[in-house]
């Protein structure tokens, strides 16, 4: 078992940006808290994206997609724009969650039309090198595009941080590129429980240290994307995804307990009942498999819940999106929900279909 006891504890506060009396006014922050909003606060996943020509044209204007994470001028400009088209009711800052294992000193890149790609972790020593020391300050950029954000969000609006939960980052520093299997990976924490937890143990103390620094620098709410959590057999789910989720809720909310979080551990079926009921977190980000009758029976009496519209049907439109969300709607609409898709929304979707799809969910009332 990973010691989670033993790992030294989180840095003291620094002072913080003005929080405006009103954050447990927005109605994100209120669903997370337990209310039942009618009809329910909208965001979607990746909602800064290729699938918008505004974004396409201010990333065409970055050196590469790092450079765009790390230009705060940039990054702000691409949080805001889906705001500023749709009105949503959360913002996420634009990022990615591959900027820590870039802090903590691994090469990381991304290859235009072919995803990130790093330079993989391939031996115990190379576990041993990583250097989180230096995370606040290679990551100085991040807390710069919050605060602008901040500056220039509606009032309204909740600004939301995220990282990598640890498994899901872990996957990538060792097979350097988004994986069928994650043979290497998988294969490396069977084989080396000790040594893989080390890199576990590693990504819990600078993931739990890089949020607190967020909500420092203006995060309202905070997710976290587990999203190769369904990857594992039951032990190992637990043992490598959800104890370190709990661990990065414990140690946020030891320094900010008022900040809610939203899990995401994609994949985890049954599962996601124990990441309800253990985690500590207020809510849980549904993936597009989750029963909504299950998830209603069994998960939204303990937490909140988001998601979890097909992002393909947002492709497709029409009347088969108009079901996908009235089911969910009428589902999960009665209990504290955040209307989402079950992952990330697809450079595919047509901008007028997430404009149907906003419009649907603002109009709806139970029994309509
Ligand atoms: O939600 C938002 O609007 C904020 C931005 C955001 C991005 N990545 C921007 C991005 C967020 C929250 C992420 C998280 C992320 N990044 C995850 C977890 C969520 C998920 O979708 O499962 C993962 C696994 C990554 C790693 C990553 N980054 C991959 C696999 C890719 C390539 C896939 C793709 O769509 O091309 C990226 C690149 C990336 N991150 C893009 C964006 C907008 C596209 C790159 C580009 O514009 O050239």
């Amino acid at each position: 078992m990973i010691n989670i006891f033993h790992l030294p504890n989180p840095q003291p506060p620094t002072p913080t940006v003005n929080i405006e009396v009103n954050a447990d006014d927005k109605k994100i922050i209120r669903v997370l808290k337990g209310e039942t909003l009618t009809p329910p606060p909208i965001w979607l996943m990746r909602q800064a994206g290729r699938y918008l020509p505004e974004y396409r044209a201010t990333r065409a204007r970055a050196k590469d997609f790092l450079d765009l994470c790390f230009t705060p001028e940039l990054a702000i400009e691409v949080t805001l724009q889906p705001i500023q088209r749709y009105g949503f009711d959360a913002a996420i800052m634009f990022s990615d969650i591959l900027v820590v294992p870039h802090a903590l000193g691994q090469r990381v890149w991304f290859e235009d039309g072919a995803g990130p790609r790093l330079e993989p972790l391939r031996e115990a020593a190379d576990i041993a090198r990583l250097s989180p020391g230096g995370l606040r300050e290679k990551l100085a950029p991040v807390f710069e595009t919050l605060r602008g954000l901040r500056r220039e969000l509606p009032e309204q609006t909740a600004l939301i941080g995220f990282a990598g939960a640890p498994w899901t980052v872990a996957s990538y520093m060792i097979e350097g590129q988004t994986s069928r299997d994650f043979a290497t990976a998988k294969t490396w924490a069977y084989r080396a429980p000790e040594e893989f937890a080390r890199l576990i143990d590693t990504l819990v103390v600078s993931t739990s240290d890089y949020l607190i620094a967020q909500i420092e620098a203006g995060a309202e709410v905070l997710q976290l994307f587990d999203s190769w959590a369904g990857v594992w057999p039951e032990a190992e789910l637990r043992r490598w995804c959800l104890e370190p989720a709990a661990e990065i809720v414990r140690r946020v909310k030891a320094v900010h307990p008022e900040v809610p979080v939203i899990l995401f551990p994609r994949g985890a079926g049954l599962f996601y009942e124990a990441f309800a009921a253990e985690a500590g977190a207020e809510g849980l980000s549904l993936d597009t498999t989750v029963p909504l009758e299950w998830a209603r029976e069994r998960l939204q009496g303990q937490v909140a819940l988001q998601g979890n519209l097909d992002p393909l049907l947002v492709i497709a439109g029409g009347a088969a999106l108009e079901q996908g969300v009235t089911r969910i709607l009428e589902s999960l609409g009665n209990g504290p929900l955040i209307f989402n898709l079950g992952h990330g929304i697809t450079p595919q979707a047509p901008p007028e279909h997430v404009e149907q799809l906003v419009a649907q969910v603002r109009g709806w009332r139970p029994g309509t």
